[in-house]
């Protein structure tokens, strides 16, 4: 991997990110990447400039970035890093995006408003040669990219069944795998499929099933109302879902579930950003896992490490090695 670096704000969450990465490459792959510092800072007016002191010329540059920063400080650092990276003469550019925000307005569900996804695609492609992300919102958001800008999306869900078999198994035994609303069906049936196939070698099987919860949202942020297609009763339930942003969803989830006669409730989202704080989720639920997407300081919450996928994929996507097969 001669002429790779790794590139984060060191001031930022995605620096202790970047040096998990490097660890595990060093440790797994003997390399030892180097991990070179973007300087972010601020005009008295808030306008936002970056400096990399490092040279970049033809570098193959993996920049990665923090989602707990201020959604448009993230936004404009990215468009500000990819041209300081090409006026410097970096051989590629490859943004390793822990979440990829602005994705929830993926299309035209009113009239009269953006879809952001496409304007951020739009925005950052130009130049750009490749995305890492994990756990998109929707899927069909590559394609907004165009083909000479592949955006790689990664899939927790392996990680996150491991971590069960490992901390839960009593409580993940016939467990209910539901769904916090109809458009999260198919992630959450992918995540059962994970779960029946980790327990091929199994001597005993588990018997677990699906259930869906159907939301209306009232208004962006506000939960409407919520009905169960499916059977809870003196059952064990993960509820699996790719963001926690205030948690509303999720809570509003766990007492419908309540309600129908459920046992234990676990809950898991990728990109955890509890922005109303983490105390009612924690009453809410038995547990609540997130990932290290987003930077985690409550002890109550189980933080499930995303580094070695990150890894992973860094490497085999400057290798030109399948990243798919991650997944198997
Ligand atoms: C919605 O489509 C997303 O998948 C999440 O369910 C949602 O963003 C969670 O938001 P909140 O935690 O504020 O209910």
């Amino acid at each position: 991997m001669n002429n790779v670096i790794l590139l984060a704000d060191r001031n930022s969450h995605a620096w202790g990110f970047a040096e998990k990465i490097q660890l595990y490459i060093r440790q797994t792959k003997e390399y030892l990447l180097p991990l070179c510092e973007v300087q972010v800072n601020k005009f008295r007016n808030g306008e936002i400039g970056v400096h990399v002191p490092e040279n970049v010329r033809k570098k193959h540059v993996f920049f990665i970035h923090d989602s707990s920063k201020d959604p448009q400080d993230w936004w404009v650092e990215l468009l500000l890093v990819k041209d300081l990276l090409l006026s410097a003469s970096a051989e590629s550019v490859t943004f390793v995006l822990p979440n990829m925000l602005y994705s929830r307005q993926d299309r035209k569900d009113k009239p009269h408003v953006p879809i952001s996804a496409r304007t951020l695609a739009r925005s950052l492609s130009h130049g750009l040669d490749r995305i890492i992300t994990i756990e998109l919102h929707a899927g069909q958001i590559q394609g907004f990219y165009p083909e000479e800008v592949p955006v790689d999306n990664l899939y927790a869900f392996p990680e996150v069944v491991r971590y069960l078999r490992l901390n839960h198994w009593d409580d993940i035994k016939d467990i209910v795998v539901v769904s916090p609303d109809a458009g999260a069906a198919g992630r959450t049936k992918s995540f059962l499929r994970k779960m029946e196939k980790a327990q091929e070698r199994d001597l005993f099987k588990q018997n677990y099933s699906f259930a869906l919860l159907s939301k209306e949202r009232s208004k962006p942020g506000e939960i409407g109302g919520m009905q169960l297609v499916g059977d809870v009763k003196d059952k064990n339930v993960i509820i699996v879902d790719d963001i926690i942003d205030s948690g509303g969803t999720l809570c509003a989830a766990a007492d419908v579930l309540k309600a129908n006669g459920a046992k234990k409730i676990l809950c898991y989202a990728t990109h955890g950003i509890f922005t109303r704080g983490t105390l009612e989720l924690c009453n809410c639920f038995d547990v609540v896992m997130t990932s290290n997407t987003y930077k985690q300081e409550d002890p109550n919450i189980k933080v499930i490490d995303m580094t070695p996928i990150f890894a992973e994929a860094i490497y085999r996507a400057h290798l030109g090695l399948s990243i798919s097969k991650l997944f198997d």
